[in-house]
């Protein structure tokens, strides 16, 4: 994390090529987005939302603001809250990291828990009973998973990629990237698809709770608990632009936390487990094409994860 933290260090983050990664003459490209300030991608979904609602007259310093997350999320609207003058209550499922709780509580927002077996979808039934009893005009409850400005923060992001690919004379061919609300990967592969009319977009879900990958493939949808944070959250966000995505895959968290820990040893960057789901799919395309350049993200940071190491919450029984 950055010691002082500004609006300006959100954004224009690094393409950080992975060494790693690279086989059959293959490359691939990571959005190092772990590297805003609060230590994950949100910085730039809240810093746009919050922005772009004081711009329409929604919301004023001094109101409280509400949303829900598992942790990045909060961290980001409770620092860009503080900064500007609002007060922020976050609501999270029981169980996520101490690291990112105390990351929150010291940006001087409320952290309100909701019951582990609902997850998110509880969280958010909580925030609009929470929201639906107090006076207009003083609180106001943001709802990423289903406010379109989450997606439309990430046209910005889409525009550095290009800018940037193209520093290097490079035709991208894949985008890969793993899908909470799907505000992260839309807007980034729709500004990407309109530049490169024969790129291949692929999404990725937690296998425990994978709606689209459900949808796409006419199965059964069941939510279980799992043990990818940001991900799986049990419904598909208005976020998730599906004519942007060519194919749904699905990894495992156990896959994921093992490919991220690896890359920490080896490439000595800290990122946090769905980084490691964005690289093993990387991978994957990898073993079957030559020549080609695929493009991910890497969300978050490692800290924020330290006192869940092993993968394993003990809360979401199962995962
Ligand atoms: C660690 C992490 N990875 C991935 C995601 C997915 O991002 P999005 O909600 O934009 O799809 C999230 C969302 O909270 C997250 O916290």
């Amino acid at each position: 994390m950055k010691t002082e933290l500004e609006f300006h260090h959100v954004g224009n983050t690094r393409l950080h090529r992975v060494n790693s990664a690279n086989t059959f003459g293959n490359t691939v490209f990571a959005k190092c987005e772990f590297m805003n300030p609060t230590g994950s991608h949100k910085d730039r979904t809240f810093l746009h939302m919050v922005t772009e609602l004081e711009a329409r007259g929604k919301i004023t310093p001094g109101m409280t603001l509400v949303d829900c997350s598992t942790g990045n999320g909060g961290a980001a609207l409770a620092w860009i809250g503080r900064k500007k003058g609002y007060k922020v209550v976050i609501f999270m499922p029981e169980g996520m990291t101490e690291e990112r709780k105390r990351q929150i509580r010291e940006f001087g927002a409320e952290i309100i828990e909701t019951d582990r077996e609902h997850f998110l979808n509880g969280s958010v039934l909580a925030a609009k009973k929470f929201i639906a009893g107090k006076p207009a005009g003083q609180f106001y409850f943001l709802d990423q998973g289903s406010s379109l400005l989450n997606k439309s923060a990430w046209i910005q992001c889409g525009k550095e990629i290009v800018s940037q690919l193209e520093g290097q004379n490079v035709v991208p061919d894949y985008f890969v990237c793993s899908i909470g609300t799907g505000g992260t990967f839309s807007g980034i592969a729709e500004v990407l698809k309109a530049r490169y009319q024969n790129l291949k977009t692929i999404g990725i879900e937690v296998d425990k709770s994978a709606p689209l990958y459900a949808k796409k493939y006419n199965l059964d949808f069941t939510h279980k608990p799992h043990n990818m944070m940001g991900l799986g959250a049990g419904v598909l966000s208005c976020n998730t632009n599906e004519e942007v995505i060519d194919e749904v895959v699905v990894v495992s968290g156990e896959k994921s936390w093992e490919r991220m820990k690896k890359f920490i040893e080896v490439e000595r960057l800290g990122i946090g487990p769905t980084c490691g789901a964005n690289l093993y799919v990387c991978e994957e395309i990898s073993k079957v094409v030559t020549g080609k350049t695929i493009v991910t993200l890497f969300f978050d940071s490692a800290w924020k994860y330290k006192s869940r190491w092993s993968g394993v919450y003990p809360e979401y029984s199962g995962s």
